[in-house]
């Protein structure tokens, strides 16, 4: 079958990664998506059972690290452009491992990049005002943090910017990572916009807050929480809990990956975020009534489980993303509240308990062992 378009989306077996293959696959059938995946241990091809068999997806087992490899995927296929999430994405994990961050996240990116520049020069692509293009999805992370310097309870408000300007980050704030994960993704942004402003290539970059849905492997926040309220175990929250961050449900993420990687302007950078900020001992509270009620528990019945315990090492007090050029430059915004997004994110880790489950267990990890080989 001739396909109009091959797409490479790297880190198609994670969290986000496998709602922008999902989406891609089943809204663009005349193009081939080339699902590039290390399945380290939060890649779970589990993740995208629903359309595996469709005849324009590919899953190719690779390390973004081996040249040589990406070369020959991005040849084999004809890749026309490419959207990269594999990443280390977990900042606790990079405060134990920083050199895992620094290898996936910096090196990786680096050895996709000068596949896809030879690639492109090769074939001439880099010339002209071809689309072909190669994004990068990195995230709010690299600003560093905020103070709480505005009133709380600004949420879903697109002109929030307009008053509290100086409160968000946005395009232009200044790069301060402080956590190895969050230098490691900066490292990766600086060599994309070097390979856009040496080379020419067509390459965007967006910056996106914190994501919460489906698929979401459970060392992070929210799907650990759900699962630890379900099984009566405690919920470790770090520090005093006031600590915040700025919720976009996964799929309107990769709304936005789809209407950029379509529309956006090669060379640009944007933000992305719904202007829906939390604290998480609030997120805590809200998870513990969600999970009681929906699993018909008396109101308070799971209230005793939050633990307060010592703080993560360089904890980030606030992160808030302006999208407003997003919102205001390709008509992007959230299409779903967090009110709603929160218990239909609640309903499926509780309505998915078996994928929870192999999840915990390590189940998926032997199961894909067995078919691509040993991670
Ligand atoms: P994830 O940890 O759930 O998934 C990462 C995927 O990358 C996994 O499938 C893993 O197997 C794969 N991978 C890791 N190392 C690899 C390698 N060397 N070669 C090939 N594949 C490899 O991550 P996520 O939360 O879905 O995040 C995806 C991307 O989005 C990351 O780049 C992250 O920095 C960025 N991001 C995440 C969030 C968030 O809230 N989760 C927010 C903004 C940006
Ligand atoms: O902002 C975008 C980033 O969001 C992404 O780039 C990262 O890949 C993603 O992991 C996420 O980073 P955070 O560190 O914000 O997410 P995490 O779910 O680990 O933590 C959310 C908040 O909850 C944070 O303030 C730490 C706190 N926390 C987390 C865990 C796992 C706890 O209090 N207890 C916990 O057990």
């Amino acid at each position: 079958m001739e396909f109009k378009r091959n797409i490479m989306i790297t880190g198609g077996a994670g969290f986000i990664g496998s709602h922008v293959v999902r989406l891609f696959v089943n809204r663009y059938p005349d193009c081939r998506i080339i699902n590039v995946d290390k399945l380290t241990y939060a890649g779970n091809l589990g993740n995208l059972r629903d359309i595996e068999d469709m005849p324009n997806y590919v899953f190719e087992k690779a390390d973004i690290c081996d040249f040589d490899r990406m070369l020959e995927i991005m040849r084999t296929y004809d890749v026309g452009g490419i959207i990269h999430l594999a990443a280390e994405s977990h900042v606790d994990r990079s405060i134990r491992d920083p050199f895992t961050f620094a290898r996936t996240n910096v090196m990786g990116t680096l050895s996709l990049l000068q596949a896809a520049r030879s690639l492109w020069e090769d074939s001439g692509w880099m010339t002209g005002s071809s689309r072909c293009m190669f994004y990068h999805i990195s995230t709010d992370e690299v600003y560093g943090a905020l103070e709480l310097n505005h009133p709380e309870g600004i949420r879903s408000d697109f002109s929030a910017h307009e008053v509290y300007g100086d409160s968000f980050f946005t395009e232009e704030t200044k790069y301060r990572p402080h956590s190895p994960y969050s230098a490691s993704k900066a490292s990766s942004d600086h060599f994309v916009r070097a390979f856009h402003d040496t080379y020419g290539m067509p390459a965007i970059v967006t910056n996106c807050s914190n994501n919460y849905g489906p698929y979401q492997f459970p060392e992070k926040l929210i799907p650990l929480f759900i699962n630890n309220i379900r099984h009566n175990r405690p919920l470790p929250v770090y520090g005093k809990g006031e600590n915040v961050r700025d919720w976009l449900y996964v799929e309107d993420h990769a709304r936005a990956i789809d209407l950029i990687f379509h529309r956006g302007e090669p060379g640009a950078t944007y933000n992305i975020g719904g202007f829906n900020e939390w604290k998480n001992i609030d997120i805590v509270k809200v998870l513990i009534k969600t999970v009681d009620s929906l699993l018909g528990r008396p109101e308070g019945y799971s209230d005793s489980l939050i633990t307060y315990v010592t703080d993560r090492k360089g904890h980030d007090l606030r992160y808030a993303i302006d999208s407003s050029r997003l919102h205001r430059e390709l008509g992007w915004s959230p299409s779903l509240q967090f009110e709603e997004g929160i218990v239909k994110t609640v309903r499926w880790y509780l309505d998915n308990q078996e994928w929870m489950d192999d999840v915990t267990s390590g189940g998926y990890m032997k199961y894909y062992d067995e078919m691509y080989g040993r991670r």
